[in-house]
């Protein structure tokens, strides 16, 4: 399947996708990756992988709708077939989300649907919690909700930072997307009444 990557920054799942495509038996190949942001690292991961890249600043648009007409544009004109949003920091609007509905992955930092949303791990620290975690989900026009294709939990520790967690969690981000994006990409898995079912297991 041919995928495309939507990106604002460091793109280290990005780099995590790169690294698992490279395999021959991979189901999913990069052919576009796209930030909203010019001159991020996630940028220069791309490109040092021979993908093509685009910079598609929202800055540069009178509104949400054009902006997302120009990420179609340039996603149909590559073939992608499937989307993952990997560290992409802009909502979407509920037209574009429904244009890749089933198609479209997303990963956030905590054991959803505990935890949507910005500061993430400062807020489970709050919480008292002793176990957080990572979710590749299935986008839907809520943030940081859908249909779960893969989880992997990650123990919170005594004396844990935001920044110690973090780390922590993103560990298990890079081994998580590019096994939730070959279940997707390979028919394992498929939506069935907002839930994934087939072949879904813990990494
Ligand atoms: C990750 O923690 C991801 O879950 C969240 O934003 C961060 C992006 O990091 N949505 P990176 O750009 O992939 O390094």
């Amino acid at each position: 399947k041919r995928v495309g990557v939507l990106i604002s920054g460091r793109g280290s799942n990005l780099q995590a996708l790169i690294d698992a495509a490279k395999a021959p038996d991979y189901p999913a190949e990069l052919v576009l990756v796209i930030s909203n942001v010019a001159g991020v690292q996630g940028l220069a991961r791309a490109e040092a992988a021979g993908i093509p890249t685009r910079v598609i600043s929202h800055k540069d648009f009178a509104g949400r709708e054009p902006f997302e007409a120009a990420l179609d544009a340039a996603l149909n004109d590559a073939g992608v077939e499937i989307l993952c949003n990997a560290g992409f920091m802009r909502l979407l609007t509920e037209s574009f989300v429904a244009r890749w509905h089933d198609r479209h992955l997303n990963i956030h930092p905590s054991l959803l649907p505990a935890f949507k949303g910005l500061n993430t791990h400062e807020r489970v620290l709050e919480s008292g919690a002793k176990i957080t975690g990572a979710t590749v989900h299935f986008v839907r026009a809520a943030m940081d909700d859908g249909p779960i294709i893969a989880q992997a939990s990650v123990p919170v520790n005594p004396g844990d930072t935001p920044d110690i967690l973090a780390a922590r969690v993103l560990e298990a981000e890079h081994k998580l997307y590019p096994h939730a994006l070959a279940l997707v990409a390979s028919g394992a898995v498929r939506v069935e009444g907002e839930h994934v079912v087939g072949m879904t297991q813990q990494n």
